[in-house]
C-alpha cells in the first residue's frame, strides 16, 4: 500500500515535471506560440501609454523585390501577417506609432491586384511601424464607377470607426518597390505616386496628383475632400489638385529615388470609360470645393465585412444621371 502511494506520488511529479516542460518550456509547440502572442498583446495593451514613440525613420527599411507574376491568397497572406487583426488593422509591437493612418482604396472587381496590394502592402506598413487600418470601399454594380465619391465614403466611413489623422487615398494596383517611401502624412498633402516604372519613375506631368495621395484629416476637411462629380475615368486627381493649391496648400513629392513603385498594367474595366464629361469641372475646383465635397457626399452602405486583411464597405453611390 505503502509502496503503491510513492509510486503514485512518483508517477504525478514525473507527469507534472513533463507537463511543465511540454507546455511551457518547448518553444516551438503551437500552443506557446499563441499564448506567448496572446501574452504579448495583452502586456501591450496594458502599457500601450508608456511605450515609447516610434522614431521617424524605422530601421532596417530598404528596397524590396515585387513579383507581379505570382498568384497569392488570401490565407497565405493572413498565415503570413499573425498580427493583423480583423479589419486589417495593426499596431506597432514595440513602440507607439506616429500617426493613425487609414488607407482608403476605391474597388470594383478587382481582386487579383487587391490579393497582390495585400500581400506586399502588409509587411510594408508594418515594417514601417504604422498604426494602420485598411478600407477597400467597394462600389455596387450598375453605375459608372467614381473613384472620388468612392475616396470621400472611405474618409467619412474610417473617421466613424476611429481617430485616424492620416488618410492615404491609394490605388489598388500601385505597389512600392521601397520600404523608405513612409507611408505617412506630411505638413502638406502628399502626392507619392510619382515615380512609377510604367512612366519611366518620372513624374507624369508636372500637376500629377493620382494614384497615391496622403492628407491628414485638417488638410482633407480643408479641401472638402474630393469632388462627387467625376463619373468615369480621369480628371477628379487633377481636380484634387486645384482644390489643394486654391485652399493655400503646397504639394508635397518624395524622392523619387525612394518612391519608386510599380504600377499593375491593365485594361480599362468596364463601366470606367473615359467619357471626358466632368472635365471642364477640373478648372473650377476653387469654386467648386465649397459646393461639392465631403459637405454635399451622399451614399448608402450596402455591407460591411470586417475581412481578416481589410475591412470591406460596399456602397450604393448613386449614378451620374
Ligand atoms: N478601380 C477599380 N475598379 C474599376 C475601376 C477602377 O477597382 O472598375 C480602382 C482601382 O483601385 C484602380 C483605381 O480605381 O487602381 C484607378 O483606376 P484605373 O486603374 O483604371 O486608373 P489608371 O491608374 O489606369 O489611370
Ligand atoms: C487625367 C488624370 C490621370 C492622368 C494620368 C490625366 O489626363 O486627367 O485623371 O490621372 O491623366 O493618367
Amino acid at each position: 500500500m505503502l509502496w503503491t502511494r510513492k509510486t503514485f506520488l512518483y508517477c504525478m511529479v514525473v507527469l507534472c515535471v513533463f507537463l511543465f516542460v511540454f507546455l511551457y518550456l518547448k518553444p516551438s509547440s503551437p500552443q506557446e506560440i499563441w499564448l506567448n502572442r496572446k501574452r504579448f498583446r495583452n502586456f501591450h495593451k496594458l502599457n500601450a501609454n508608456e511605450l515609447i514613440l516610434c522614431p521617424e525613420m524605422p530601421p532596417n527599411l530598404g528596397p524590396i523585390v515585387i513579383n507581379l507574376e505570382e498568384d497569392i491568397s488570401f490565407l497565405h497572406t493572413i498565415s503570413e501577417n499573425p498580427y493583423v487583426q480583423f479589419g486589417g488593422r495593426a499596431i506597432p509591437q514595440l513602440c507607439k506609432a506616429l500617426q493613425k493612418i487609414a488607407i482608403i482604396i476605391p474597388y470594383r472587381n478587382r481582386e487579383p491586384h487587391l490579393k497582390t496590394w495585400l500581400h506586399y502592402m502588409h509587411p510594408f506598413l508594418q515594417k514601417q511601424q504604422g498604426e494602420y487600418g485598411v478600407y477597400v470601399v467597394e462600389q455596387i454594380e450598375m453605375s459608372t464607377f467614381n473613384r472620388a465619391k468612392l475616396m470621400n465614403v472611405g474618409f467619412t466611413e474610417a473617421s466613424k470607426d476611429y481617430d485616424y489623422n492620416c488618410f492615404i487615398f491609394s490605388d489598388v494596383d500601385i505597389i512600392p518597390m521601397d520600404e523608405r517611401n513612409l507611408y505617412r502624412c506630411s505638413q502638406n498633402p502628399k502626392h507619392m505616386a510619382n515615380s512609377l516604372d510604367k512612366h519611366n519613375f518620372r513624374l507624369f506631368y508636372e500637376t500629377a496628383f493620382g494614384g497615391i495621395v496622403a492628407f491628414t484629416k485638417e488638410q482633407f476637411l480643408k479641401v472638402n475632400g474630393f469632388s462627387n462629380l467625376f463619373w468615369g475615368w480621369g480628371g477628379e486627381d487633377d481636380e484634387l489638385y486645384n482644390r489643394v493649391v486654391a485652399a493655400g496648400m503646397k504639394i508635397e513629392r518624395p524622392n523619387p529615388n525612394i518612391s519608386r513603385a510599380k504600377a499593375i498594367l491593365h485594361q480599362r474595366d468596364p463601366g470606367n470609360e473615359k467619357t471626358g464629361k466632368s472635365f471642364h469641372l477640373v478648372k473650377k475646383a476653387a469654386q467648386l470645393m465649397h459646393e461639392d465635397g465631403l459637405n454635399t457626399l451622399e451614399y448608402e452602405v450596402v455591407a460591411r465585412t470586417e475581412h481578416r486583411l481589410f475591412t470591406k464597405i460596399t456602397v450604393n453611390i448613386g449614378s451620374s444621371q
